[in-house]
């Protein structure tokens, strides 16, 4: 058996928890393969609005093992209040959770340290969510990291101790204020909490799982243009968020890639700084804003909205070999007498380009639209595909034919039910 990916394609924020949760009953695992705390993912049923951060979205099902993998970073003190928090819904996390002993471990000096080099950049920031993700990955990659098997050690104290004194250091060196005993405490407190999980060697969990013909799907966080390689670097998270980060962040040869299933909204936003081309600094950015309820499901900071990126929307399906496609938010964009889909970009020399180019920038680019008549009139009661207005099949079809790649799955709402099967999924 392989395992399925479920993925973002654009600036993160696709609805990916929202998809995960739906599609939840056909699988047996869901595991996180990258990103930590920085991820926001929102499922809605029932009238609750969960928000989970670290624990993947299969949390609320029955039946599921839910897998904390290797290529994440895990942070104890962000962990406990979510697994706290889940307890007034009845959800037993302990039950059916499990923690790769490969987990890289978020430290309070870690969130420092972000928060130190953020203000160090100033106007070039990259709009972190101050989590302490790159520095967390940063010190993975130098080989010092501390993982989560390593709190199981009699040494490991004496191994935090070694590396935060060399993270004081940086600290000292950026002149950053900070108090950091408060935060060990709690940090220290939420280890002993950590330890009480069960911490093993997830990649034989997944593997036998797929050789013995049960379901697994990957969850990704944040999205495909926030891709450590691919994104739009330097203005990205930390990690490989396209679908190759599976196989490093699971544990997974390369042959057991399935189904990929890629996330994006029926327009774009973004949340921190970096380039946008389609990003709308007018009324109708702000209507989107509103209408999609475009505030950071982390962070609560707003997030920048703009028209559909076509050229980028492609260069993520080429980079993810996606499968099906899942269109977001469609609802939104009911109040709009008019829709725009970026198909190409001119560049400053007049030249125009269907890929997106490295290294852009808005300045450099200018994007070319293509105008669909709005449907004006809600959607999110409908159920089947026949009672979606034909202006908006219009639109859907199109995508279709340009991306090449089956849209299978329409959102129409934030709720579990308010989403539409296009066509079968799963053979
Ligand atoms: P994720 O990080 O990809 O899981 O996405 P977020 O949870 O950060 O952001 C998506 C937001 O849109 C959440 O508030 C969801 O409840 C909401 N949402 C998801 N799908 C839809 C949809 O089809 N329509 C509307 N209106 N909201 C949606
Ligand atoms: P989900 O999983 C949207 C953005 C931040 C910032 C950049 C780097 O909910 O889609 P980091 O904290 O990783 O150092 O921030 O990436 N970012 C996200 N934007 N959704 C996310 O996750 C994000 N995770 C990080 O805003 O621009
Ligand atoms: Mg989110």
């Amino acid at each position: 058996m392989k395992v399925d990916v479920l993925l973002g394609l654009q600036w993160g924020d696709e609805g990916k928890g929202k998809i995960v949760d739906y599609l939840a009953p056909n699988y047996q695992f869901i595991s996180r393969f990258q990103g930590g705390p920085n991820a926001g993912h929102t499922l809605e049923f029932d009238g609750i609005k969960h928000v989970l951060h670290q624990i993947p979205s299969g949390v609320f099902r029955k039946n599921i093992t839910n897998i904390i993998g290797n290529g994440v970073v895990l942070d104890p003190v962000i962990f406990k209040k979510e697994v706290e928090d889940l307890t007034q819904y009845k959800i037993d996390v302990r039950q059916n959770l499990l923690i790769s002993n490969r987990a890289q471990l978020i430290l309070p000096t870690h969130r420092l340290l972000d928060a130190a080099y953020e203000k160090d950049k100033g106007e070039e920031k990259i709009g972190s969510t101050l989590r302490g993700i790159g520095p967390a990955y940063q010190d993975k990659i130098a080989r010092v990291g501390l993982r989560t098997g390593d709190a199981l050690r009699n040494d490991f104290l004496d191994k935090y101790q070694k590396l935060v004194a060399k993270h004081r250091d940086i600290l000292n060196y950026y002149q950053f204020d900070h108090q950091l005993e408060e935060l060990e405490k709690e940090f220290f407190k939420a280890i002993d909490f950590l330890k009480t999980f069960e911490i093993v060697s997830t990649e034989f969990v997944i593997n036998d799982a797929l050789i013995s013909q049960s379901p697994v799907l990957a969850e990704g966080a944040q999205g495909s243009l926030l891709d450590i390689d691919f994104g739009s670097y330097p203005f990205v998270t930390s990690s490989n968020t396209v679908a190759a980060g599976v196989c490093s962040g699971l544990g997974l040869a390369p042959s057991r890639v399935g189904n990929v299933f890629g996330i994006f909204k029926a327009y774009c936003t973004r949340v921190g700084s970096g380039p946008f081309p389609t990003e709308l600094l007018d009324p109708a950015g702000e209507r989107m804003r509103k209408e999609g309820n475009e505030f950071g499901a982390t962070t609560g900071r707003p997030r920048r909205c703009g028209w559909l990126d076509l050229p980028a929307l492609k260069y993520a399906l080429m980079i993810n070999g996606v499968s099906h496609l899942c269109m977001t938010k469609v609802d939104v964009l009911s109040v709009f007498e008019e829709i725009k889909v970026c198909t190409h970009y001119q560049l400053e020399n007049g030249e125009t380009v269907n890929r997106l180019p490295n290294n852009f920038e808005n300045e450099n680019l200018t994007p070319v639209y293509r105008s669909f008549t709005g449907w004006k009139q809600p959607i999110n009661t409908f159920k089947e595909v026949s009672e979606l207005p034909l202006a908006l099949l219009e639109y859907i079809d199109f995508l279709e034919k340009e991306s090449a790649v089956p849209i299978s799955i329409i959102s129409i709402g934030p709720d579990r039910t308010q989403t539409i099967l296009r066509n079968e999924v799963f053979a």
